[in-house]
């Protein structure tokens, strides 16, 4: 009789495609970086972009705060298009910020990128972000917009050659008006969308992290926002539950990158194309493991000035207890950039 480790591992193999080859040996829930090597041809590829803040040439004030960002959306853009600069992707996973103003025709803007991403030959699916409607998660009227022009992308699933995602909107996070029962409502469906993958491997998207990806009184200080993290406890609980087979947490938002592991799941947060350092993640998902690259953008296109956590904002930069200058504290360390998790990561659920 299999145990359970061997039964969700050969769970894991076989929801990822009978051809294969077994899944890497389960290691104990921790730090698992470095311990998987990537077996066999990968299974697909995606690009995660986030917190573009694109501003449409319609709209009437162009903001500064994230100089040049359009340009480097269309960087991003043509070499999906092009092809060359990243190997062959799927689809196009966009954490939220799509767009960027909150005073401006909110549909238009919306409109103008989503017309964007439909010039590209892979699918996109997008998580809405904060910049999107407003902070109004669980808001009708500010909802509206995001809702006419992407329908109903807010709390959903897909699933893509046997790999699972569960999109949760957090967009309101820490917000003093989110109403109860809109946080109430994202956990229950967090919880019915996971259970719905079984067993199976799942991996988690959300606008804002659900943990704290630095020291907690730094990071709040550098962000300088209440949504350094989700605020509301119940989607950690939940996540806790699911453990077993739960592959990652992606998430955008606070516009530096890196990458924490909490109860054995990774939670990687990237920067996004508008703010300084700039990154982009491809996401390889291999026979046996994902790899998580961070990818920067091309040097002639990066803006410090957009840098929101540090010297051009407050006059110094920042450091943390992990990271004791402050590049790796906008970039994360080189182990937070290339992140391997293997696909029959097990441990006890709770
Ligand atoms: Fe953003
Ligand atoms: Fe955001």
């Amino acid at each position: 009789m299999k145990t359970r480790r061997e039964f969700l591992a050969s769970a894991a193999t076989a929801a990822v495609g009978a051809s294969l080859l077994p899944a890497a040996e389960p290691v104990a829930a921790g730090d698992h970086r470095g311990e998987v090597v990537p077996l066999g041809e990968p299974r697909f590829r995606f690009l995660q972009l986030n917190d573009t803040h694109y501003q449409s040439p319609q709209a009437e004030v162009i903001h500064p705060t994230y100089n040049q960002a359009n340009a480097r959306v269309h960087w991003v853009l043509d070499a999906i298009r092009g092809g060359g600069v990243f190997p062959p992707l799927d689809f196009v996973l966009h954490l939220g910020d799509l767009t960027h103003q909150h005073t401006v025709d909110r549909r238009r803007e919306l409109s103008a990128f989503k017309a964007l991403l439909e010039s590209l030959p892979v699918p996109t699916y997008t998580v809405v972000g904060n910049h999107d409607n407003v902070q109004g998660e669980g808001s009708p009227e500010k909802e509206a917009p995001y809702r006419e022009v992407f329908g109903e992308r807010f709390d959903y699933t897909f699933e893509h050659r046997g790999l699972g995602f569960v999109v949760a909107d957090v967009s309101g996070t820490g917000n003093a008006d989110l109403p109860p029962a809109r946080v109430a409502r994202r956990e229950q469906l967090l919880r019915r969308h996971l259970d719905s993958f079984g067993d199976r491997p799942v991996i988690v998207a959300c606008h804002v992290p659900l943990v704290s990806v630095r020291e907690l009184p730094v990071l709040a200080q550098t962000f300088g926002f209440d949504s350094y993290m989700v605020r509301e406890p119940g989607l950690m609980e939940i996540l806790r539950a699911h453990r077993h087979h739960v592959v990652a947490v992606l998430s955008g938002h606070l516009h530096l990158s890196g990458t924490v592991w909490v109860e054995g799941v990774p939670h990687i947060e990237v920067c996004g194309t508008a703010s300084y350092p700039h990154d982009v993640a491809v996401h390889t998902v291999y026979p046996n493991c994902l790899e998580t690259r961070f990818v920067r953008l091309p040097s002639d296109l990066l803006v410090p000035s957009t840098n929101i956590h540090g010297a051009h904002r407050f006059g110094r930069d920042f450091t943390d207890a992990g990271h004791a200058e402050y590049t790796s504290y906008l970039m994360g360390h080189a182990a937070e950039r290339l992140v391997r998790v293997p696909l029959a990561r097990l441990g006890a659920p709770a």
